[in-house]
């Protein structure tokens, strides 16, 4: 008896280190322990031994039983483990409470339009950066010219921690400071343009209505070189608005506030529901505002490192914030800005990318 189960360790080891799924698996533990397997086949053959062996003999049956399903337990965790793995490493990881008849995913619409944008300035020789969602006063505000008290804050009033004077960051130029700083170097010492655009979700403490989101994307560029003027400004923004519409835009500029750009302007296109005729769409002005932009202020530039003080315009650059998520609106004609945050997959399951 004892020999036989030592030939059954030997040939359960072997044939468990073959098994690679659970199907195989399971077809394993069948013929060793259900009722026709080999575990009760040896019960059975323990009826036939004498009566002084059957204690022994009983006794091993059992402990090669334990053994068996102990195996066979950590062997199905380990298999359990590597799934997971597998599911999270690969892409095709996926929410179980998703309903039967949605059975493809599809992106965001406003990830569409922040890629679309990203290989539009990529292929104009743009960087694309990341940066992180909580900021500190400095990056947010006073690196970019909005002391402390300074009233351009009430419009970007947002959510405060209350460790470490952190905050939401309220719009994508938090993150120009920093950008100054990776790159300046390589500005200064290879003259190689800052040329940057950074994507990213911004939040404000508003009242929310079809307009308006506590929390909403921009994308943000800058270009930093010498003698940058408005028209490489106009340049890049009329470039790129003709390839998101896929026609050629008309801009004007109009003057704008922002205590970061020195001169400021608010960039509007020609409504193309009325060939800026005026029509309801465009509050018959003939203009929808889209981007607010303008020529980097010499303190932000001071801040950033770029420029010394004896010489506050020896690079120049200009920025612009545009409205990734009022894009993503005017592209797909979406009436409801509360439709991109609400999950609702009828909705955003319908935007496919060109
Ligand atoms: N950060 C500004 C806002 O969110 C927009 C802006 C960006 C204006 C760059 C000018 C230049 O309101």
């Amino acid at each position: 008896m004892k020999q036989r189960i030592n030939e059954l360790k030997e040939r359960f080891a072997s044939e468990l280190s073959k098994v690679t799924d659970k199907q195989s698996l399971e077809e394993l533990r069948l013929s060793f322990l259900s009722k026709k397997g080999q575990v009760s086949l040896l019960m059975q053959e323990l009826a036939k031994i004498p009566n002084e062996q059957k204690k022994e003999a009983g006794q091993l049956i059992n402990s090669f039983k334990q053994e068996v399903s102990a195996r066979f337990d950590q062997k199905l965790e380990e298999m359990k483990k590597l799934e997971e793995e597998c599911l999270i490493n690969s892409a095709e990881s996926y929410d179980e409470s998703l309903p039967e008849n949605i059975k493809k995913g599809s992106y965001h619409p406003i990830t569409l339009v922040q890629r679309e944008l990203e290989d539009i300035f990529g292929s104009m020789g743009f960087d694309v950066e990341d940066y992180s969602e909580i900021v500190d006063d400095y990056h947010c505000f006073e690196a970019l010219n909005i002391p402390k008290f300074h009233p351009a804050r009430d419009m970007q009033d947002t959510y405060y921690l209350s460790t470490r004077n952190q905050l939401l960051k309220s719009h994508t130029s938090a993150a120009q400071n920093s950008i100054m700083h990776k790159y300046g170097k390589l500005l200064k010492e290879n003259g190689r343009p800052i040329r940057a655009v950074f994507p990213g979700r911004c939040f404000r403490n508003e009242a929310i209505d079809a307009c308006h989101e506590n929390t909403f994307f921009q994308m943000e560029g800058i270009m930093i070189d010498k003698d940058i003027s408005i028209s490489n400004l106009i340049y890049f923004m009329k470039t790129m608005l003709s390839e998101v519409f896929e026609r050629d835009v008309t801009v004007r500029l109009r003057p704008g506030f922002f205590p970061f750009v020195e001169p400021g302007f608010e960039l509007d296109i020609q409504c193309s529901i009325c060939g800026g005729k005026g029509c309801p769409s465009c509050k018959n002005s003939g203009w929808l505002e889209l981007c607010p932009c303008g020529m980097i202020h010499p303190n932000v530039l001071k801040y950033g490192g770029i420029n010394s003080e004896e010489d506050p315009y020896e690079y120049t650059g200009f920025a612009f914030g545009l409205g990734l998520t009022r894009l993503a609106m005017m592209k797909y004609g979406v009436k409801d800005i509360r439709t991109f945050n609400e999950g609702d997959l009828r909705a955003l399951s319908q935007f496919v990318s060109r």
